[in-house]
C-alpha cells in the first residue's frame, strides 16, 4: 500500500483576496464544491485506501480536521508544525512517523493545492512509481511543459530504469530556473515539469535526507522526538522545529540525489498558483468568461469574475480578473495575475 502524505503548508499569496494566511487557498472550494485539499484527499483515495498523513501549520488544525471529516476521511494522522520550514522538513517528519512502524512503507507526497483533470491516469502511473520506490528510488511525475515557467522544477530524463519500462532515470533536476534557462529547456525538448508529487520509501527519504541535508534531518529528528500527542494531532517540538533549516525537497533532495526517477504522465495536472491559472482550468462561457457566484457579465471576453455575496457586474472589458470577497476587492489584468503577490507584500508592510 501507498501512504498519501499531503503537504498543506503554503499560503497561496497570489490568490488574494480569497487566500489568506489564516485561510489559505487549499482550503477554499476554488474549482468545485470541494476545497483543493478535499479534492486532493479524494484523488489519494483513487489510488490508496491507507489513512493519509497531513502535514500543516498548527494554526489550521481545526479547519483541516473539519474538512477531512466532511470529505469522509475517518482516520487521518495530522502532523502540526509550529511554523513553516518548507517541504523538506515537513516530509522528513512524515517519514519518521511512518518509519516508526514500517520503514519500508511507500509514501506518496502530494501538494494540497494542485488540480488534476485526468486523474484516471493516476493508478497506472502510480504502479510505475511504486516499482521505482521499492528499488530505493525517489520517483517524480513529469508533465509536458508548455511555456518557460520559472516557478517549477525541470526534469531532464535519462535512460530507462532497468526492469521498469515506463520509468526513466533523472539526469538532472533543476528547480526554478531563470527565464533564459527555462526557454532553453523547453527548446531542447528533453525536459519535463516536476508536478511536485514524489513517491519513495520512508527509509529511502530518511537516507537521502541524511546524506544531502543532514542538518534538516537532525533538526527534524529532535523535533519529532519532542513531539506531543494532542487530541487527533501530533504536535512537533516547537523549539527544535524552529531551528530546522528552511528548504524545499526539490533543492534538498531532487537536485542532489543520484537516485531520482521520473514517470512521464499526462495527468492534466496544473498548479493552481494564480487567478490566471484558475481561469485557464475553469469552465467558461462562449466568450471565454468564467463567472462564479453572484455575477453578471456583459459584452466582455476572457474574464474571471468571482463574487461570493455582492452582486458584481462587469461590462465592456477583456482579460480582466475581478474577485470580490466580504472585505476586499481585487481588479487586475490576466497578464498581471502574478503581481497580486506584490499587492499582498505591500499590504503586509503598510496595513
Ligand atoms: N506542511 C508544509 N509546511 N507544507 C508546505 C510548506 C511547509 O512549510 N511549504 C510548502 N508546503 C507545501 C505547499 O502547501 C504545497 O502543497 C507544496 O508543499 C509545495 O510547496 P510550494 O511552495 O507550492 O512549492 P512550489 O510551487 O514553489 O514548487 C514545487 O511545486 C512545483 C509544482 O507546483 C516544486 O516541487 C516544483 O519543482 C514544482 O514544479
Ligand atoms: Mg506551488
Amino acid at each position: 500500500t501507498v501512504v498519501p502524505v499531503i503537504l498543506s503548508g503554503g499560503s497561496g499569496t497570489r490568490l488574494w483576496p480569497m487566500s489568506r494566511a489564516s485561510f489559505p487557498k487549499q482550503l477554499w472550494p476554488l474549482l468545485s464544491e470541494y476545497s483543493l485539499l478535499q479534492e486532493t484527499v479524494a484523488r489519494a483515495r483513487q489510488v490508496s485506501l491507507a489513512s493519509p498523513i497531513i502535514v500543516c501549520n498548527e494554526e489550521h488544525r481545526f479547519l483541516i480536521a473539519e474538512q477531512l471529516r466532511e470529505a469522509g476521511v475517518e482516520h487521518a494522522r495530522i502532523l502540526l508544525e509550529p511554523i513553516g520550514r518548507n517541504s523538506a522538513p515537513a516530509i522528513a517528519a512524515a517519514a519518521l512517523l511512518v518509519a516508526e512502524t514500517d520503514p519500508g512503507a511507500v509514501l506518496w507526497m502530494m501538494a494540497a493545492d494542485a488540480a488534476m483533470t485526468k486523474s484516471g491516469a493516476l493508478p497506472a502511473a502510480m504502479d510505475l512509481a511504486v516499482a521505482g520506490a521499492e528499488r530505493g528510488m525517489v520517483v517524480t511525475f513529469g508533465m509536458h511543459p508548455t511555456r518557460p515557467e520559472t516557478g517549477y522544477g525541470y526534469i531532464e530524463t535519462g535512460a530507462p530504469v532497468p526492469g521498469v519500462p515506463g520509468l526513466s532515470q533523472v539526469k538532472a533536476f533543476r528547480e526554478k530556473p531563470g527565464v533564459k534557462q527555462a526557454e532553453e529547456f523547453i527548446d531542447s525538448g528533453d525536459y519535463l515539469w516536476n508536478s511536485g508529487m514524489f513517491v519513495f520509501r520512508a527509509d529511502t527519504l530518511i537516507r537521502e535526507m541524511e546524506q544531502h541535508a543532514p542538518k534538516v534531518m537532525e533538526g527534524v529528528r529532535a523535533s519529532y522526538a519532542a513531539r506531543a500527542s494532542d487530541l487527533d494531532f501530533e504536535r512537533l517540538g516547537a523549539d527544535e522545529f524552529k531551528r530546522v533549516p528552511d528548504i524545499s525537497i526539490d533543492y534538498a533532495i531532487a537536485e542532489k540525489s543520484a537516485h531520482v526517477a521520473v514517470v512521464p504522465a499526462d495527468l492534466g495536472w496544473s498548479d493552481v498558483g494564480s487567478w490566471d491559472a484558475l481561469w485557464d482550468i475553469s469552465g467558461k462561457d462562449s466568450h471565454g468568461n468564467v463567472s462564479i457566484g453572484d455575477v453578471l457579465i456583459e459584452d466582455s471576453a476572457n474574464c474571471y469574475v468571482r463574487s461570493d455575496k455582492l452582486l458584481t457586474a462587469v461590462a465592456g472589458v477583456e482579460d480582466a480578473i475581478v474577485v470580490v470577497t466580504e472585505d476586499a476587492v481585487l481588479v487586475t489584468h490576466r497578464d498581471k495575475a502574478q503581481d497580486v503577490k506584490k499587492v499582498v507584500d505591500r499590504l503586509k508592510r503598510e496595513k
